[in-house]
């Protein structure tokens, strides 16, 4: 077969292991050959691609970003018929099947191709873990070793200045990243958009630590809002989705918390450094094992489903299953980390 391969929407470490993963699994073990669209939808809108035979994967698996470039672009933006468009090019080249690498945006464009009767399967990815389909999604870990060595620079430089640091992760509207970056690092209080705390109990966590002689260490997730934050506390520009652009509450916090405490306080933005860089062992490995697991899914009568992690098993489920949740913090892991708080 020849199966078109595509990566779409944030950047996210392991995209290249799960292309490679897919491509050493096709060619050795079906016999199939692959094309990779540059920057996702827009490669097969625009009919820019490249071929991807073995050497072209050679060695990819470590590296961080995506070999093939990445965007939100939509095959059903303004109206267009993208699945004429996509079956269109895929006819051109002789292209079998698709695989779709990328979060619910993508997930979503992957399902109404789908309806519309092109073949094609998915790869969920992201750091937020957002995904309700699948247990953990690659990049996720990344992410978290990322922000967790950030958190303990933090509270080295914290601990020499008898300041609160005040650390921003990604996430969107989840608190994955913040809940095991902050456990990890020993986080005097975890702010999670699921679990809004007020800022007077955020003060009281601060103040406790700091009264015990800690530099507190404040993590917050990058769309938390506090219960009681007044209107317009923080104001997010939208994106051309209508998605609020996060970035920005840590440094509404710092200031509140030193004005309230009188404590020193300084915010820190980790922002795109969480996506950068090398995959962690974990994250290669799963993204390896998912493209592998996506090949079969093309020859296994997978078309229109996406892999899993159930557990440590790879499965499959209906591409709908991305769609259909947002996989939040449960109330268990809430509680189990807030024991840890102040
Ligand atoms: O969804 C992944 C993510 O990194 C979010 O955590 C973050 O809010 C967003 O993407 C940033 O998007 P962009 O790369 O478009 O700035």
């Amino acid at each position: 077969m020849k199966i078109g391969i595509l990566t779409s929407g944030g950047d996210c470490p392991g995209l290249n292991a799960v292309i490679r993963g897919a491509v050493l699994k096709g060619e050795t073990r079906y016999g199939d050959t692959f094309l990779g669209y540059r920057d996702g939808w827009r490669g097969v809108i625009d009919d820019d691609w490249i071929e991807l035979p073995r050497r072209e994967v050679r060695g990819i698996g470590r590296v961080g970003g995506t070999i093939l470039g990445t965007s939100r672009s939509n095959p059903f933006h303004d109206g267009a018929d993208g699945a004429e468009i996509v079956l269109g090019q895929m006819e051109r080249e002789g292209v079998d099947a698709l695989i779709a690498i990328g979060g619910d945006g993508t997930l979503f464009t992957a399902n109404r191709l789908m309806e519309a009767g092109v073949p094609v399967v998915g790869v969920p990815k992201t750091v937020d873990n957002d995904l309700d389909a699948t247990d953990y999604t690659f990049g996720f870990n990344t992410a978290v070793e990322i922000a967790t060595e950030s958190l303990d620079r933090l509270r080295v430089t914290g601990d020499s200045h008898h300041r609160c640091m005040v650390a921003e992760v990604m996430g969107r509207s989840v608190g994955w990243i913040a809940l095991h970056s902050g456990m990890a690092a020993g986080a005097h209080v975890i702010c999670l958009p699921e679990f809004p705390l007020s800022i007077d109990e955020i003060c009281a966590h601060v103040q406790s630590a700091f009264d015990r002689g800690r530099a507190p260490l404040v993590v917050v997730a990058e769309g938390f809002v506090p219960s009681d934050a007044p209107e317009g506390f923080v104001d997010y520009d939208l994106d051309e989705f209508g998605r609020p652009r996060f970035g920005g509450i840590a440094s509404a916090l710092a200031p509140l918390i030193e004005d309230r405490l009188g404590i020193e306080s300084r915010a820190t933005v980790l922002g795109h450094i969480q996506r950068g860089g090398e995959p962690t062992g974990y994250d290669r490995v799963l993204a390896t094992r998912l493209g592998m697991a996506a090949i079969d899914l093309v020859h296994d009568d997978g078309i229109g489903r996406m892999v899993a992690l159930r557990g440590t098993e790879i499965v499959d489920v209906p591409l709908t299953a991305a769609i259909d949740s947002v996989k939040q913090v449960p109330e268990s892991r809430w509680r189990e980390a807030e024991v840890l708080f102040g």
